[in-house]
C-alpha cells in the first residue's frame, strides 16, 4: 500500500555518509530519500531501477539494504561513477591503492626529474582550461593510474583523478562554464590528488564491511527514452530524478572530465533530455519537454510490475519565460500511458537540503514527489 505520509525534506541531515560525497554531481538525491523508501517499499532480493542515476544515490542505498539495483544514465561519468561508490574492496585491493598513493608520494618530491619526460595529453580546449604545470601533472597521474590492470582499482582512481579537475582546471566551478585565472601553484594537482586518494579510500573500507556482496548492480550508459534491454514486467520499484528542465547542463559541466577519462562526450549532449542547451535558446518549447518525459515514462511503466510502484522527483522549470508546473503536466498524460496517481507530495524548494539554485525558489518553482502505481489493465 501507497501512503502518503512520506517525509522528503531532510534539511541538516548528514547526505554525505559512507561513499555518498564521492566526487561532486549536480543536483543529488539526499540518500535519506531512497533510503527510506526502500525501506518501506522492498525487499531483500527485489530489483530497484532508477533510470536516471547520476551519481547512483539510489543505487549504493539498495545494495545497502540487500536489494538489487540496476542504474541507467546518458552520462558515461554517471555510469563510472555509481559503480564506484557501490563497489565494495578487498583488502588486498586497498593495500595496491595505498601503494599507488605512497608511491605517488614520492614521484611528486622527485618531481623535477620525471617533468622533463611528459607530453601532455592531447585534449581538445587543453591551453584555454588548464594551466601548463596542471596538464603536466595531471598527464602524469593519469599515465601512472592507466597501468593498473585490476579495473576496480583503476576506476576507482579514475573517480578520484575525475573529482579534481574542474578544481584544478580554469573552470570557475562545477556549475559555471566559464575561465577564470586561479594561478594553481606546482605540486597543488599532486596534494589534491594525494588527498582525494586518502579520503576517497577510508570512505570505501567503510562501505565495504557494509555492502551485501550478494546483491546485483547492473549499470546502462543509455538513452531512458528506450529501456529494450531491460525485460518487460521485470521491475519491482522505481525510485528516479529527472532532469528540471532548462536547469542544468550535465554533458556541459562535466566535459573536461569525460575528455582527461577518454568518455564519450557527444552522446550525452546529443541525449540528455530537459538540458539548459536545449532549452534555454528559445529553439524548443515545453511540449518537447512533455514529450520526452512521456517517452520515458512509457519505458519506465512496461519494465515495472504490475500494481508496483514508481517514484518520481521532479521539479518546476521555466521555459520560454514561462512556469511549466510539472506536475500538472505529468498528471495529465500518465493515465493514458496507464498509471494511477497515488499522491503527489510537493514542496517549495528551499526547504530542500538538496537545493543548488537559491533563485530557483524565488521564482515560485516547486519539487514533486509523485508517485504512481502500474496499473492492472
Ligand atoms: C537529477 S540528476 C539525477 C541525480 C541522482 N538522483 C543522484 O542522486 O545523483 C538527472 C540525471 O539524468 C541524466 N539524464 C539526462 N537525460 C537522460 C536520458 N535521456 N537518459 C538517461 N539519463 C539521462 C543526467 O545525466 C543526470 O545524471
Amino acid at each position: 500500500m501507497i501512503t502518503t505520509n512520506i517525509e522528503f525534506n531532510f534539511k541538516g541531515s548528514n547526505t554525505s555518509y559512507l561513499t555518498h560525497s564521492l566526487h561532486p554531481y549536480p543536483a543529488k538525491f539526499p540518500p535519506q530519500l531512497p533510503q527510506s523508501l526502500l525501506k518501506q517499499f522492498a525487499g531483500v532480493g527485489q530489483t530497484v531501477l532508477d533510470p536516471f542515476c547520476g551519481s547512483g544515490t539510489t543505487l549504493l542505498e539498495a545494495r545497502l539494504q540487500g536489494i538489487n539495483a540496476i542504474g541507467v544514465d546518458v552520462n558515461g561519468l554517471s555510469i563510472l561513477l555509481s559503480k564506484v561508490k557501490s563497489t565494495p574492496l578487498t583488502q588486498e585491493k586497498q593495500i595496491i591503492i595505498k601503494q599507488f598513493i605512497t608511491q605517488l608520494e614520492k614521484d611528486n618530491s622527485g618531481w623535477k626529474n620525471i617533468r622533463p619526460q611528459i607530453t601532455t595529453k592531447n585534449i581538445e580546449g587543453l591551453s584555454h582550461w588548464f594551466q601548463l604545470n596542471v596538464a603536466e601533472e595531471l598527464t602524469y597521474i593519469l599515465q601512472e593510474i592507466t597501468k593498473i590492470e585490476d579495473n576496480e582499482i583503476k576506476d576507482f582512481l579514475k573517480i578520484v583523478f575525475s573529482s579534481i579537475i574542474v578544481k584544478v582546471s580554469n573552470q570557475d566551478s562545477d556549475t559555471r562554464f566559464a575561465a577564470v585565472n586561479k594561478n594553481i601553484l606546482d605540486d597543488f594537482t599532486f596534494k589534491i590528488f594525494i588527498s582525494k586518494a586518502v579520503e576517497y579510500l577510508k570512505r570505501v573500507v567503510e562501505l565495504s564491511n557494509k555492502i551485501d556482496t550478494k546483491t546485483e548492480l547492473t549499470l546502462f550508459n543509455a538513452d531512458s527514452r528506450n529501456l529494450s534491454f531491460i525485460t518487460d514486467n521485470s521491475i519491482d520499484i522505481i525510485i528516479t530524478s529527472p532532469p528540471y528542465a532548462n536547469t542544468y547542463d550535465y554533458y556541459l559541466y562535466h566535459k573536461f572530465r569525460k575528455r582527461w577519462l577518454d568518455l564519450d562526450v557527444k552522446f550525452a549532449q546529443y541525449n540528455e533530455i530537459g538540458s539548459r542547451r536545449q532549452f534555454s535558446s528559445l529553439k524548443h518549447d515545453s511540449q518537447k519537454w512533455t514529450d520526452d518525459l512521456i517517452l520515458c515514462f512509457k519505458e519506465m511503466h512496461r519494465v515495472l510490475k504490475i500494481n508496483h510502484p514508481a517514484f518520481i522527483i521532479i521539479g518546476d522549470s521555466v521555459i520560454k519565460q514561462k512556469i511549466i508546473k510539472i506536475d500538472e503536466v505529468i498528471k495529465e498524460f500518465v493515465s493514458n500511458i496507464g498509471f494511477e496517481v497515488k499522491d503527489i507530495i510537493s514542496s517549495d524548494l528551499s526547504n530542500h537540503s538538496r537545493i543548488f539554485n537559491p533563485t530557483f525558489a524565488k521564482k515560485g518553482k516547486k519539487e514533486h514527489l509523485i508517485i504512481l502505481t502500474k496499473k492492472n489493465d
